[in-house]
């Protein structure tokens, strides 16, 4: 049977902490979360789990997981401060220590060279991706990126969910940087889909084997009910969650009916930038935790809505159904369906899950913590994978997020997502009983595969 690999994955923001070791300059996520009232309980990635100074111990529990693959991201202002001058060459220190690292354990880096902490000098100078200028800005970062880890790192992921970037961010104001502007929300779309497309051809340049892809977050979307304007309201919904960046990426054009209804804010594109964008990649992400529901709403511009943009945040079973601690609801079945999707309407590219998981209300408990919640999720979403892999689709690798509880985001601290159970703010990490039962099922998954050959 072909190889499949394992991993977990993590983002810098989310667990580095040191925001001002070596040179690093502040990020839009520092800003943002040092602005009162946007993180629950005001809570920053200051600290987060101190894994910049952590490393050592974080390597040896990847390795008791038994990863073959850990997914992790570079802090673009670790490497270039000021966001487009001078290298900091401190700053990849870190990232160099960390795959070596990796390397003498045996595990393969997956990395993620934008999770949303841009420079937040590239937000004061040029209103960040939201600005054509940004994309060079990022070739430059990217190739500082390339030249230093790429003789030791060949899986290369160019962005991580455009779509919240831009959406979150710059449409509900939720995320860094706090916009809520459906103009800048458009333009930074694009923009981070030609930045894609650039760094494509600036990767393959100075890595030489490098495999360059791009993580999308995609959900399936059903309609909230059989009525006609819902169904129709649920076509336009996916077209904004899902084909807004397959269908550039895929067939270099963006989904056509939404594309006409949103005239009034198109981004600029310009002769060949369709051409870029859909250079020809060698995997693609996807980042799946749920299913979204579509309905119809009155107003212009975008006359539909997705349930996942305002869900309770709590944990909860309706008609039997669980939800995670973030509202989400677990749908298995989603993640398969994903799959067939990019078999059947998208060439079948080489496909990795490159983020899953669920966030509960975990306790630690006389030294343990008990998440049985958490191990029916993944059980249930692997078997999905495997089945859709059994069936045709080229899914070569599944990412746990995550690696370990941290900041999540808007939510800070409170939305536990680890194998591993960090216990803040000392940052003592216990291992899970889903971290356990994940390392058993990636053992016994290789000796399967084994014993098939
Ligand atoms: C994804 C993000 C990741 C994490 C999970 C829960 O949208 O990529 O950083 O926060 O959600």
């Amino acid at each position: 049977m072909k190889e499949f690999i394992f991993g977990a994955a993590t983002a810098s923001y989310q667990i580095e902490g040191a925001v001002e070791a070596d040179g690093r300059g502040a990020s839009v996520w520092d800003e943002f979360s040092h602005t009162p009232g946007k993180i629950r309980a005001g809570d920053t990635g200051d600290t987060a789990c101190d894994h910049y100074n952590r490393i050592d111990e974080d390597v040896a529990i990847m390795s008791e997981l038994g990863l073959d693959a850990y997914r992790f991201s570079v802090a673009w202002p670790r490497v270039v401060p000021d966001g487009d001058g001078s290298v900091n060459e401190a700053g990849l220190d870190f990232y160099d220590r960390l795959v070596d690292r990796l390397g003498d354990a045996g595990i393969d880096p997956f990395v993620t060279l934008f999770h949303w902490d841009l420079p937040a000098a590239l937000q004061h100078k040029y209103g960040g991706f939201a600005d054509r200028r940004c994309v060079a800005a990022y070739v430059h970062y990217v190739e500082a990126v390339t030249r230093r880890l790429g003789d030791r790192v060949k899986r290369w992921i160019t962005f991580n969910e455009p779509w919240v970037y831009s959406v979150l961010g710059h449409m509900l104001g939720i995320h860094a940087p706090g916009k809520h502007n459906p103009w800048l929300m458009m333009r930074t779309a694009h923009h981070q889909l030609l930045a894609h497309g650039e760094a494509v051809s600036a990767i393959r340049a100075s890595v030489s084997g490098a495999e360059v892809g791009i993580t999308l977050n995609l959900s399936p979307v059903h309609p909230m009910s059989g009525s006609e304007k819902d169904r129709k309201a649920t076509d336009l919904a996916d077209q904004f969650l899902n084909r807004f960046y397959l269908d550039p990426l895929f067939r270099k054009e963006y989904p056509r009916e939404l594309w006409k209804k949103i005239r009034l804010v198109h981004p600029k594109v310009l002769p060949g930038d369709m051409e870029i964008i859909g250079r020809d990649i060698d995997f693609l992400g996807v980042n799946n935790y749920t299913r979204e529901r579509g309905y119809y709403k009155r107003r212009p511009l975008f006359p539909f809505h997705m349930t996942g943009m305002n869900v309770p945040e709590a944990e909860f079973v309706r008609d039997g159904v669980q939800h995670t601690s973030m509202g989400w609801e677990v749908y298995p079945e989603g993640l398969y369906e994903l799959l067939t999707r990019l078999r059947d309407e998208y060439g079948n590219p080489v496909t990795y899950i490159t983020e899953n998981g669920a966030a509960y209300n975990d306790r630690l408990v006389d030294g343990r913590v008990e998440d049985p919640l958490r191990i029916d999720y993944l059980k249930e979403y692997t078997a999905s994978v495997f089945r859709a892999e059994s069936e045709g689709c080229n899914v070569r690798g599944y990412f746990v997020w995550s690696l370990m509880d941290n900041f999540e985001w808007a939510e800070g601290y409170a939305k536990r997502f680890g194998l591993v159970y960090v216990d803040f703010p000392g940052g003592t990490r216990i291992m899970k009983e889903s971290g356990r039962w994940y390392a058993d099922l990636i053992r016994e998954t290789k000796k399967k595969r084994r014993g098939s050959d």
